[in-house]
């Protein structure tokens, strides 16, 4: 049997990168998409066995190039996102209009599948840019082509994170840690390999026209993360209340002098908003999309050393 031709959006980053390797195994063939071969070449080649991955650069998405690249395929995944909008790369260019160009595209190609991922809590966040965003991308999407998936993630740790490994190496440093709304908003993390066996499952058990709510194990509130965090690394951290008009200001700092702001305003709205599942779709668990869940506490445990005194050295032997 041929095998399946996919094609992946976003493939160098956190999910991506852990999707190629589970979808290799699967002897699918990959094409994968990156604005820049020159730096990303190396790490994308490294996660699938040649032959079974081929790397294409674009570093526009216009109309006629996506539609050579789509040629042949049956399944297209979208995992391009952004967290803080910078110049051409508004939140609504990025989550929004290239989705809808994306699934256009992928319907003229009469494509299998759509796999697009969204972000989990973003109905109730409507003053926030991120959120109305990735919304809206999803009503396109849905409004384009009958063959989508939209699943929608809380938020997605892993040792190639940008939220725990940040934290971990903030925690490390500052004597106190600032934490919003007291720390109360509520997160369901997942496991990366979670979330890749549930875009593996949609895609062997070919499911069509869903949004699925991807979410881990447990409910935490941020302040539980941020302790969490801080038992992993055995230190000791104040947890300081950040009231919200200071916090604002320094997201507006961060916003002016930082290419990677620590914090920005859009941020800080979405952070007001629980991140859980809206009861509005089913959740990989309803669905029985993974065999198990991974513990939170369990999975930063094996990375948390990097930043722990002694480094591998700190490691407890079993
Ligand atoms: N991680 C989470 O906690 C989380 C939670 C909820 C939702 N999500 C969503 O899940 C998806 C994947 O997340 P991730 O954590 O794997 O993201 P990531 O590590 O930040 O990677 C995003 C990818 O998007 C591509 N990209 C970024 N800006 C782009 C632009 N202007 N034009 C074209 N491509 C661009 C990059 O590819 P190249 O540089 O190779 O072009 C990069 O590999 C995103 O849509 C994200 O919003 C993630």
């Amino acid at each position: 049997m041929k095998p399946k031709e996919i094609l992946v959006f976003g493939a160098s980053g956190q999910i991506g990168r852990h999707l190629l390797r589970k979808l290799s195994r699967q002897n699918f063939k990959i094409t994968v998409v990156t604005r820049n071969l020159h730096r990303k070449a190396y790490i994308l080649k490294s996660q699938a066995n040649a032959g079974w991955l081929n790397i294409v650069e674009l570093s526009s998405f216009d109309y006629e190039k996506l539609n050579k690249l789509f040629e042949n395929k049956d399944i297209c995944i979208n995992l391009i996102g952004i967290l803080h909008k910078q110049n051409k790369n508004s939140f609504k260019n990025i989550h929004t209009l290239l989705p809808k160009q994306l699934a256009i595209v992928a319907k003229k190609n009469n494509l299998k599948q759509f796999i697009h991922v969204s972000a989990l809590g973003v109905e109730n966040a409507s003053n926030s840019e991120y959120a109305l965003s990735k919304l809206n991308g999803e009503n396109e999407v849905k409004k384009v082509f009958d063959n989508y998936v939209i699943l929608k993630p809380s938020l997605v740790y892993s040792v190639d994170d940008n939220f725990t490994t940040m934290m971990m190496k903030l925690l490390k440093l500052l004597p106190a840690f600032p934490i919003y709304y007291e720390g109360k908003t509520v997160f369901y993390p997942i496991h990366v390999t979670d979330m890749c066996e549930i875009i593996e499952k949609i895609i062997l058990n070919e499911i069509i026209m869903d949004t699925v709510e991807c979410i881990g194990p447990e409910k935490m509130t941020f302040k539980e993360i941020i302790e969490k965090i801080i038992r992993s690394l055995e230190i000791r951290r104040f947890l300081i209340p950040m009231p919200l008009f200071i916090a604002r200001q320094i997201a507006s700092f961060f916003e002016i002098f930082m290419k990677k702001p620590l914090i920005t305003n859009d941020q800080l709205n979405l952070l007001k908003h629980n991140n859980q599942p809206s009861g509005k779709y089913k959740t990989n668990k309803q669905l029985g999309l993974n065999q198990s869940l991974k513990s939170f506490d369990r999975e930063i445990n094996k990375y948390s050393f990097v930043w722990k005194e002694g480094g591998e050295f700190s490691q407890k032997k079993n």
